[in-house]
C-alpha cells in the first residue's frame, strides 16, 4: 500500500530512495522543469553536456536514471521527458512513465511541475497509474512485480493549501476507480461471468468508504424476463451463466442536475452464432469494460460527494453459442416493446444498451451518457488512443471538453441523417440491428442506440479501441485494461456542478 503526502521540500535536499524530476525539450536544447530549480542548482553547469552525451532529449516519456554521486542528498536522480508544452496531460502521462522507470524503491520523491492544484493531481494520478500491475494470476504474486514505494512525497510549494491537499485526495479516489476498472476488465472472462460481475459490483457497492452511499438493484434472468428485457435475455441466451442487470444510484441530498450512465457489460464476447475468428476473439474479455468504467466512476463520483445525481445501468450478459443462442434472423423485444430483427449475433452491445438506455430514459435525467467497446469499426477509424463520441451536439461537445480536462484522447463523429432509414429497413420488425453494409457501421450502432433515448441529451462513447491496450505501457496508460472513460466521466459530472 502507497502512501502518498504533499512536501513544500526541496528535492537537492530530500533524502528519499529517488527524486524524480521533469525535462523540458526546448529547441535543441534540454533543461529541467519547474519544481527541479534547486536540483538543477546542485548540478551546476556540468548538468547539461551530461544530459547531451547520454543523448538525452526530453522528449515525451523518456527516462533517465542518474546516480546522484552526492550532488544531491537522494542516491539517485530519475529524469523524465515532459516534451515541448508542458500542461497537466503531459505532466500526467510523465509520471505515469516515471513510476514504471522505479523497480525498488521504498521512498519516492515527485519534483515534477506541481505549482497548481490541477498539476499536483495530474503528478498523483499519472505516478499511481503508471505503477498498475495485474499479478493475481502469476504463481508468484506480486513477488515478481516492482516494488511499489510505501512512501510518495510530491513536492510542491502550495503543500499547505488545502485546494493542494483536496487536489491529491480527489485524484487518488479516481485513481482508484481507474484502477479498479482495470482489474475487471483484466480479469479472464471464465472467472467474471455475468453473475458474478454483478456480485462484484454489489459487493464494492457496499464497500466504497469515504462516507459514500451508493444502492445496489441487481436483476436477475427471472426478473429480467418479468421486464421483458429482450435484448439482454437474447444475447446472454446462448450462455450457461445467465445474464444480469445492475442499477446503481447515487443521490445527494444537494444534487444539482441528474445524469444517467449506460455501460456495456458483455463478459465474454465469441461472436456468438455469427462467430468471430480466432484472432477476433483473444481481446474479448475487454467486452463489459463500458460496464466496469460507469459501475466505477458512480463509485468515484459518489466518493468525491459531488453534488449531482447519477443512476447508472450495467446490462451484462456473455455472448456464447449453443442450442439455446440467438440465431441471425430472430426477433427480440427490447425493454419498452420496440421490435428488433436481429441478423448478426455479434452486434450484441446496441441489443443490451438498448435495454438498458431504455430504462434510464424512464427517470428523465438531465443527460444520458452511454459508454460501449461498441465497433471494430471506430477501431479502424481513430485507432487504440481515440475514442469516437457520438450524439447530441452540446452533450458531445462536452463530453469532449470533459475528455480534454482528463487527458483522455475523443473525437466526434457524426449520425449522418441517411443512416437512420438504415437502421428502420427491417421487412418484418420495427428495427433492424445489423444490414451486412460494412461502411460506417459505427455511426450505424450509434443511430440505432439513439432509437432508445426518447431524444434526451445523449452522448455515446465508443471505446472499443481505448478499453484495452494489446501492446506495451505508455504514459501512464499499462498492458490490458485500461480503465479508458473513467476519468473523463468523473470529469463531466464536475462540470455539470458550474453550469
Ligand atoms: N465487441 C465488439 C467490438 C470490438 C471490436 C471491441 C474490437 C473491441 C475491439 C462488438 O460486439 C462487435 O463484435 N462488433 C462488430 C459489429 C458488426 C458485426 C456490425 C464489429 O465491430 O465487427
Ligand atoms: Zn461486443
Ligand atoms: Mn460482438
Amino acid at each position: 500500500m502507497t502512501t502518498y503526502h504533499l512536501r513544500s521540500a526541496s528535492p537537492a535536499k530530500t533524502r528519499s530512495d529517488v527524486v524524480v524530476v521533469g525535462a523540458l525539450q526546448s529547441g535543441k536544447d534540454v533543461r529541467l522543469a519547474a519544481g527541479a530549480e534547486d536540483v538543477a542548482e546542485a548540478y551546476g553547469r556540468k548538468l547539461r553536456p551530461l544530459l547531451s552525451t547520454l543523448g538525452f532529449t526530453g522528449k515525451p516519456g523518456e527516462v533517465l536514471k542518474l546516480p546522484t554521486a552526492g550532488t544531491i542528498s537522494s542516491p539517485l536522480l530519475l529524469i523524465v521527458g515532459l516534451g515541448k508544452n508542458p500542461g497537466h496531460v503531459s505532466v500526467r502521462r510523465a509520471a505515469g512513465a516515471a513510476a514504471r522507470a522505479i523497480s525498488n524503491a521504498s521512498s519516492v520523491a515527485l519534483a515534477l511541475p506541481a505549482d497548481t492544484p490541477a498539476l499536483v493531481g495530474a503528478v498523483v494520478e499519472g505516478f499511481d497509474l503508471g505503477g498498475y500491475t495485474f499479478t493475481s494470476y502469476k504463481r508468484n504474486g506480486t513477488k515478481d512485480a516492482a516494488t511499489a514505494a510505501n512512501t510518495v512525497s510530491l513536492l510542491t510549494g502550495i503543500a499547505r493549501q488545502q485546494a493542494a491537499v483536496t487536489a491529491m485526495e480527489d485524484a487518488l479516489v479516481v485513481a482508484k476507480a481507474v484502477r479498479d476498472t482495470r482489474d475487471w476488465v483484466n480479469l479472464p472472462a471464465a472467472d467474471l461471468r455475468p453473475p458474478e460481475f454483478a456480485d462484484a459490483v454489489a459487493g464494492a457497492a457496499k464497500k466504497l468508504g469515504r462516507g459514500a452511499k451508493v444502492s445496489v438493484k441487481v436483476y436477475d434472468e427471472k426478473q429480467l424476463a418479468d421486464l421483458g428485457c429482450g435484448g439482454i435475455l437474447g444475447v446472454g441466451g446462448g450462455s450457461s451463466a445467465p445474464p444480469r442487470l445492475v442499477e446503481l444510484t447515487y443521490n445527494p441530498s444537494d444534487a444539482v442536475a441528474h445524469l444517467a450512465l449506460v455501460g456495456k457489460g458483455v463478459t465474454y464476447d465469441s461472436g456468438g452464432l455469427s462467430i468471430k475468428t480466432a484472432g477476433g476473439m483473444t481481446t474479448m474479455k475487454c467486452d463489459m469494460a463500458g460496464a466496469a468504467a460507469v459501475v466505477q466512476a458512480t463509485f468515484a463520483i459518489a466518493k468525491l460527494g459531488l453534488p449531482v445525481k447519477v443512476s447508472t445501468f450495467a446490462p451484462m450478459a456473455e455472448n456464447m453459442l449453443s442450442g439455446s443462442a440467438m440465431r441471425p434472423g430472430d426477433v427480440i423485444t427490447q425493454y419498452g416493446g420496440t421490435t428488433v430483427e436481429v441478423l448478426n449475433t455479434d452486434a450484441e452491445g446496441r441489443l443490451i444498451l438498448a435495454d438498458a438506455l431504455v430504462r434510464a430514459t424512464e427517470l428523465e435525467p438531465d443527460v444520458i451518457l452511454d459508454v460501449a467497446t461498441l465497433t471494430g469499426h471506430m477501431v479502424i477509424a481513430l485507432g487504440d488512443r481515440v475514442a469516437g463520441v457520438l450524439g447530441s451536439d452540446d452533450i458531445v461537445g462536452g463530453v469532449l471538453a470533459a475528455g480534454e480536462e482528463a487527458g483522455e484522447a475523443m473525437w466526434p463523429m457524426p449520425i449522418p441523417e441517411a443512416i437512420v432509414d438504415r437502421v428502420k429497413a427491417s421487412q418484418i420488425a420495427d428495427l433492424l440491428q445489423h444490414d451486412g453494409v460494412r461502411w460506417g457501421g459505427g455511426l450505424f450502432a450509434a443511430a440505432y442506440l439513439r432509437e432508445f433515448t426518447a431524444d434526451l441529451p445523449w452522448a455515446h462513447l465508443d471505446i472499443a479501441g481505448t478499453a484495452f491496450n494489446s501492446g506495451g505501457a505508455y504514459g501512464h496508460i499499462t498492458s490490458g485494461g485500461t480503465g479508458a472513460s473513467v476519468t473523463t466521466l468523473v470529469q463531466y459530472a464536475r462540470s455539470l456542478i458550474d453550469q
